[in-house]
């Protein structure tokens, strides 16, 4: 029989929580929740371990302040950090939550130095190089959560609008995670059909705006926070993928080194997904317009970058 997986989650609050919550109940593997906050992820892991006898799920899940327990995750999804308050940029976030992920990564290297890293923390771009430069780790072990949600987000405003389910949709979201994103109708459909076939420029042009404008409008509803089912359900959906080595293409945030004409930099652009990690880069063909806003989300993300001298 073989081990069972082990997935460590680090920052207890909405996102890490909730993905935990996600994980248990897919039963992926067993999760370690970390939190410098006293009490919080063991409180957490605990109420969640009291669920298992209902949901039939049969993972050990713990909580702690430190890394001993995570030792040797094959999967780390690093959601610590602080989140978006009203009116706040992501990029507001950028020198406290690089700060933190840096200390993050450190403690995963030495506990964990064969793991995936998944970065959902904010700038999402931005927060990715960190973690790239900081563990050494090669490219395909550090890849970033935002283009699956980005593109549910879609997906899910699609579905409304065509009045079909949502498994019947997929969507495409390219570039960084933020006010820049391109999200892609023309390889957006609806049971095979492109969706510019079925439905009107100004309805999609609403769904492309709402779409970038996807987070900020759940920030404005919460007042006290950001998102959280969907972002923590996104960096499970790409956990699962690589623990059964699916081989899911799936729009992830990836540093680029020559592909869409970009070098040395994390953008969101399609990804294969499997045991190693971030496999295969896909690259389409753009128009010069797709191409035009993809340099632009790209040149949002380099002056984040600048900004932190990774
Ligand atoms: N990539 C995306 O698409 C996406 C979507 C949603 C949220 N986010 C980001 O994810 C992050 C988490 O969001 P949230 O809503 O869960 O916030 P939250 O405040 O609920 O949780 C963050 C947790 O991180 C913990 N933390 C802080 N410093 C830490 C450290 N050094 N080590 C371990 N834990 C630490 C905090 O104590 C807190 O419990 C934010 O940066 C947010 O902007 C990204």
């Amino acid at each position: 029989m073989g081990k069972r997986n082990k997935v460590t989650v680090v920052g207890a609050g909405n996102v890490g929580a909730s993905a935990a919550l996600w994980l248990a109940s897919k039963e992926l593997g067993d999760v370690v929740l970390v939190d410098v906050i006293e009490g919080v992820p063991q409180g957490k892991a605990l109420d969640l371990a009291q669920a298992a006898p209902i949901e039939s799920y049969d993972v050990r899940l713990v909580g702690a302040n430190s890394y001993d327990e995570t030792k040797n995750s094959d999967v780390v999804i690093i959601t610590a950090g602080l989140p978006r308050k009203p009116g706040m940029s992501r990029d507001d976030l950028l020198r406290t939550n690089a700060e933190i992920v840096t200390k993050v990564v450190d403690e995963i290297v030495l506990h964990s130095p064969n793991s995936i890293l998944i970065i959902v923390s904010n700038p999402l771009d931005a927060m990715c190089q960190v973690a790239l430069r900081r563990s050494g780790f090669p490219k395909n072990r550090v890849i970033g959560m935002a283009g699956v949600l980005d593109s549910a987000r879609m997906r899910c405003f699609l579905a409304e609008a065509l009045d079909v389910s949502v498994e019947n949709v997929t969507a495409f979201v390219l570039g960084g995670h933020g006010d820049t994103m391109v999200p892609l109708p023309r390889y957006s459909t609806c049971a095979g059909i492109p969706v510019t076939e079925l439905l009107p420029k100004e309805k999609l042009d609403q769904i492309v705006k709402r779409t970038a404008g996807g987070g900020a409008e759940i920030v404005s509803l919460l007042k006290t926070g950001s998102a959280y089912y969907a972002p923590s359900s996104a960096s499970v959906e790409m956990t699962e993928a690589i623990l059964k080595d699916k081989k899911k293409i799936l729009p992830c945030a990836a540093y680029l080194e020559g592909e869409y004409g970009i070098n040395g930099l994390y953008v969101g652009v399609p990804c294969k997904l499997g045991a190693r990690g971030l496999e295969q880069i896909i690259e389409i063909n753009l128009t010069t317009e797709e191409r035009i806003a993809l340099q632009k989300s790209a040149a949002a993300v380099q002056e984040l970058v600048n900004v932190l001298g990774v």
